[in-house]
């Protein structure tokens, strides 16, 4: 491909930070450049306490083992989402409730969890699509009404805001994805965000195989052994190094993806709107994450047909989640097609830009008169 879908790219110190993870013998993990990773998260979205993981995966597995999900419990996830949001509770044993999406962003529809509620609801696990923040106040005042706990997977939506407070700040924790495909990166990596203190401790030790490793390091024990249920899901350095390099210029990175979204938006809407395509929607109480830029076409028809068609120029544009109600393993928890008929018909019709730090105006102009020359 001469443009791919995604492209891996230094935006600072990455190189020398690794380099001396190396030369400082640093390279296992929670050691310098973690504690930076972890202190600036804390700052920036003033969480209890922020724990870099080895994936968001990983972080959302973090979050059921600390709700103490049992098989029997039920956990409401939206169909239209990463795989991972359902898997971690699923591991648990927990019975995987189905929400459909709202029509416009494209998040779990806020006005149908009410309805998905029984005796048996442990959590509710809103992920903000694109970045563009779910309805959280909604969210939240059912959640508190049901006694629910909720955890935002904000693997989309680090930097976006809801009613101008930072997504990731909504719920009892929330999980940050660095995988290379995200706006922040260090290849696989993810984060937990606590915001109820009373999850810190065991938190640690959770994300520490199960011991007070943590406590030892910080002198609070005089030795560490095996405490809790745990497993292993602490960052190496040599991660975590990288990944600090990236955080550390977040305005930057940031608002370069915010240029690249505005460019794709003002070169595309219009057009969009002349053939019946569908663009985003942010709402203007949500300040969004510059995540992704997507487009929806007619029918899934014309979908595949812009993959080729943009295949053959030269340029990777791919398809997003297939809904989890209906996926193979979706299917025997007990999915069943035309339960999330948003989620369904969305699905069918997405197709995600090329969006990467890197990207530069030459090939988004590239890919601008390719998407425009495509034939309906
Ligand atoms: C919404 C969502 N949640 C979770 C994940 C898992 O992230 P990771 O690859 O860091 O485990 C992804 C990955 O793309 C995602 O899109």
């Amino acid at each position: 491909m001469n443009i791919p879908f995604n492209r891996s790219s230094l935006r600072g110190r990455e190189l020398e930070y690794i380099f001396q993870t190396i030369t400082i013998g640093q390279i296992a993990g929670d050691q310098t450049f973690s504690k930076k990773c972890h202190a600036l998260l804390e700052q920036i979205f003033g969480a209890k306490r922020a724990l870099v993981t080895t994936s968001c995966t990983h972080a959302l597995e973090l979050s059921a083992l600390l709700l103490d999900v049992q098989p029997g419990d039920e956990v409401i996830v939206p169909s239209f989402t990463f795989v991972s949001t359902a898997n971690a509770f699923a591991l648990r044993g927990a019975k995987i409730i189905f929400a459909d999406i709202r029509p416009d962003t494209l998040n779990l529809d806020e006005r149908q969890l009410e309805s998905l509620i029984t005796s048996r609801t442990k959590a509710v696990v809103p992920m903000h699509y694109a970045g563009v923040g779910c309805e959280m106040d909604v969210i939240g005042r059912i959640a508190d009404a049901h006694g629910l706990a909720v955890v935002e997977d904000n693997a989309h939506g680090m930097f976006g805001k809801f009613r101008g407070r930072w997504l990731g700040t909504f719920g009892c924790m929330a999980t940050l994805s660095f995988h290379e495909t995200k706006n922040i990166t260090c290849g696989e990596g993810g984060a937990l965000l606590i915001n109820d203190e009373r999850l810190i401790e065991r938190a640690e030790i959770i994300r520490e195989k199960g011991t007070n490793r943590s406590q030892f390091f910080r002198g609070q024990v005089d030795k560490y052994s095996w405490v809790g249920l745990g497993s292993s899901y602490v960052m190496s350095d040599v991660l975590a190094a990288f990944l600090f390099a990236q955080l550390e210029v977040w305005p930057a990175i940031q608002s370069h993806r915010q240029h690249i979204w505005n460019y794709y938006d003002r070169h595309l809407r219009d057009w969009a709107q002349s053939k019946g395509i569908g663009c985003p929607v942010v709402p203007p109480h949500c300040d969004q994450s510059y995540h992704m830029y997507y487009l929806l076409m007619p029918s899934l028809e014309a979908r595949q047909a812009l993959i080729s068609f943009l295949k053959s120029r030269g340029i990777l544009s791919v398809f997003h989640y297939v809904p989890l109600h209906q996926s193979p393993f979706g299917q025997r928890l007990g999915g069943r097609k035309g339960s999330c008929p948003v989620s369904e018909e969305k699905s069918d019709r997405l197709v995600r830009l090329p969006f990467y730090n890197s990207l530069n105006q030459e090939d988004q102009d590239q890919i601008i008169a390719a998407v425009q020359q495509f034939q309906i």
